[in-house]
């Protein structure tokens, strides 16, 4: 049958911090090839899948020759023969086989490369768009990008705590009309930032964003806004804020504090600045704001914030259907982030998106801080009809991979493309 798996081969690559990463081809009777690579997280929640990684000196240990071997001697002789459009079919084999919760037998990075690549050969065997596959014909809502300008945290060399301030242009009816908005934006930030810090205050950080010797938090969201105006746009009408704090990787478990501003802060003095801070800008996205181990906190500052932020899970959720749902039904979330590799299969990340959407969440299509040419969740956000998805600054390759496809399906779409807009950023 021409939906058939007949070869699966995967392939040692790079990914955009030079890490060995995992690339795999998945062919059909039918002459489909899909083709996927796993990203690689920097700021890792502590249920997540892990990647099987080689150790010892070569590539300092970051090779992944056994995650290829996984692939090559038992993933892949065992997915052949397996009818590809079947995908949840192909990814329950691959959790059978792995055996573990966190995938760490065969590697998350293996799994999630197999897995995508088998449903982008499924897309190509049918003829049709990988979105098209996903979400059927009705699929065509482009996603509203979270676009983050400036890096802190562990995707750069600067001291700012929160890892990254996101600006969101919802003032458009186009994506490849918001995607200029943050365009402009990100030029104007530029120049704002070479004028009032000097020129290596434009070097970028892991997702592109620029990584400036910043001191505090409340800098860079002056610079945001700052750089929004200069752009020609308001913010609140055009464009909206957007933190994700990560605050895991600036908690001190010892002290149960948090070092902020060269501050260390309680939870309750942590979300008081987050009270401000939302008071005093248009932050309608609050991303990990809390370590992963204190949930209740989450809850505690989505009751604060009333209606006006959104309060995502990301190291909370680490896109587990289980979790996901009962930090939403729990009110602890208003949402959450969507990794594939953080779970290992696309089957496990759609039932979270359908977990999501079907009880008024929200779900945001991510990538990770160490990424690749890969353009697959673009395809995901729009199959899946998020109308959301972060992928980062809109410069280095591996973030306009993402926008650049996206700008491709909303032309391939015609007439017949819709914008997200402001919608999935209110309650
Ligand atoms: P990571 O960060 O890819 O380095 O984990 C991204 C995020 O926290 O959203
Ligand atoms: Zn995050």
């Amino acid at each position: 049958m021409e939906f058939d798996i007949t070869y699966v081969k995967a392939l040692q690559v790079l990914d955009s911090r030079g890490n060995p990463t995992i690339e795999v081809l998945v062919v059909t009777e039918g002459g489909g090839y899909g083709r996927a690579i796993a990203p690689a997280g920097a700021s890792r929640g502590k249920k997540e899948a892990v990647d099987l990684r080689d150790g010892g000196v070569r590539f300092l240990g970051m090779g992944v020759s056994k995650a290829v071997e996984a692939v090559n001697k038992v993933l892949g002789p065992a997915l052949v023969g397996l009818n590809s459009s079947d995908y949840r079919l192909v990814d329950k084999k691959i959790v059978e086989i792995d055996g573990t919760q966190n995938k760490s037998r065969v590697g998350g990075n293996a799994c999630v490369a197999t897995s995508l690549a088998n449903i982008k050969a499924a897309a190509d065997t049918m003829g049709v768009p990988l979105f098209t596959f996903i979400g059927g014909f009705k699929a065509r809502l482009l996603p509203t990008p979270l676009m983050n300008i400036i890096n802190g945290g562990v995707h750069a060399g600067n001291e700012l705590a929160f890892q990254e301030f996101m600006i969101i242009p919802v003032g458009a009816d186009k994506f490849s009309e918001a995607l200029r908005i943050g365009v402009e934006i990100y030029w104007n930030l530029k120049k704002f930032l070479k004028e009032r810090y000097g020129p290596s205050a434009t070097n970028v950080g892991d997702e592109g964003g620029f990584a400036p010797p910043l001191k505090r938090v409340e800098e860079a969201l002056e610079a945001l806004s700052e750089a929004t105006k200069l752009a020609g746009y308001s913010l609140d009408n055009d464009v909206l804020i957007g933190i994700d704090a990560a605050a895991s990787q600036f908690y001190d478990e010892k002290s149960s504090k948090y070092l902020v501003d060269k501050r260390l802060l309680s939870t309750e003095e942590l979300l008081s600045m987050y009270l401000d801070l939302t008071d005093r800008y248009p932050i309608a996205y609050l991303e990990d704001p809390f370590s992963e181990e204190s949930p209740a906190a989450f809850r505690d500052l989505r009751t604060s914030l009333k209606n006006k932020t959104l309060v995502i899970g990301d190291d909370l959720t680490v896109t587990r259907e289980d979790l996901i749902t009962q930090y939403l039904r729990g009110g602890f979330i208003d949402g959450a982030i969507i990794k594939v590799n953080q779970v290992g299969t696309y089957t496990e990340a759609e039932n979270s998106v359908r977990a999501l959407l079907s009880s008024g969440g929200k779900a945001i299509i991510s990538h990770r801080s160490g990424e690749t040419e890969d353009n697959t969740i673009a395809h995901i956000a729009v199959g899946l009809e998020t109308g959301l998805i972060k992928t980062g600054a809109p410069a280095r390759g591996e973030r306009t991979a993402k926008y650049n496809e996206l700008l491709r399906i909303e032309d391939y779409l015609g007439d017949e493309a819709l914008f997200a807009g402001r919608k999935p950023l209110t309650k």
